[in-house]
């Protein structure tokens, strides 16, 4: 997931824009004390936020999932980004993320007057060639997702620690990536994007109800296989399905189409045929728009 260097990313908090590393939030702001935060990971092509729309909507359903209620409209939180991303050049990476915000040390829940914004962008780091040339290395790990009856997968929240804890274990099995089942045992996802596995020439991938979060680029290269007459299947899928997989590749904002070369130590196509065509007509239509 390769974000710009700390000195090159910028912030925007109150209305100003500085260079991230000299920007300072208040220690009392429950998004540090309490990880109570919503946030989304954007990026530019040619310029434009891709599916700025979608990602506005999943941080109003994360906001209002955790009873967040953000004072602005989608125009104002367009206006924040695009007034960080005026004093910028070239493709972006970008954070918006919004803060319970200064309260009471207590659980009350109008202790914080007013949410923080948030808004942090920095030169978009392409990913390196490897990725679609070997791919990368997943397997599962011992740590579950969070179920919806807990801290729903489906909230993009900055409480982040049973995903970073699963992709520390990924490592220490000497793993890229870490794939986690859910609590009733179906596959959900990786730390930071969603699994994709190709079943007897389906395109498979878990569906939301078994406990992920919604990726923009999954919707994307969902319908994109739909609209090129490509069979795809949305359905709960079992840990044996990661030894029946033909190929295999994560999707999220940062990755596009990621190809898995290794999975749970079998090695895989990269990129695999279906793979290489999602590629590349997920390429044709970010970049195209
Ligand atoms: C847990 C998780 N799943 C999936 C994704 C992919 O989502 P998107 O395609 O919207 O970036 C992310 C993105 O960061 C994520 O954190």
């Amino acid at each position: 997931m390769p974000a710009p260097p700390l000195d090159l990313l910028w912030a925007r908090l109150d209305g100003n824009n500085r260079p991230a590393l000299e920007t300072r939030l208040s220690v009392l702001d429950h998004g540090l004390l309490y990880g109570d935060s919503a946030y989304e990971t954007l990026r530019t092509y040619a310029g434009k936020v891709f599916r700025l729309g979608e990602h506005l909507a999943r941080l109003r359903r994360t906001a209002a999932g955790i009873r967040l209620e953000l004072p602005w409209t989608d125009a104002e939180l367009a206006a924040e980004i695009a007034a960080l991303q005026a004093d910028l050049q070239g493709e972006l990476y970008i954070r918006l993320l919004v803060l319970r915000g200064v309260g009471e040390l207590d659980y009350a829940r109008n202790g914080a007057q007013r949410p923080t914004l948030l808004v942090l962008a920095g030169p978009f780091v392409e990913q390196p060639e490897w990725l679609y040339t070997r791919g990368l290395t997943a397997g599962l790990v011992e740590m579950r997702r969070s179920p919806h009856q807990a801290l729903s997968p489906t909230y993009k929240t900055g409480n982040l620690l049973n995903a970073r804890l699963a992709h520390m274990e990924a490592r220490e099995r000497g793993w890229q990536e870490a794939l986690m089942l859910s609590l009733e045992g179906h596959l959900t996802e990786a730390s930071s994007s969603n699994l994709f596995l190709v079943l007897d020439g389906v395109l498979s991938t878990p569906a939301v109800s078994d406990g992920i979060l919604e990726g923009v680029t999954r919707n994307a290269v969902l319908e994109l296989a739909v609209a090129a007459g490509l069979p795809t299947r949305v359905a709960s899928l079992g840990p044996e399905t990661l030894d029946q997989a033909s190929e295999a590749f994560l999707t999220s904002t940062t990755r596009a189409v990621g190809p898995i070369g290794q999975l749970g130590g079998r090695n895989l196509p990269v990129p695999g045929p279906l793979t290489a065509r999602l590629m590349e007509l997920f390429r044709a239509h970010a970049g195209g728009l």
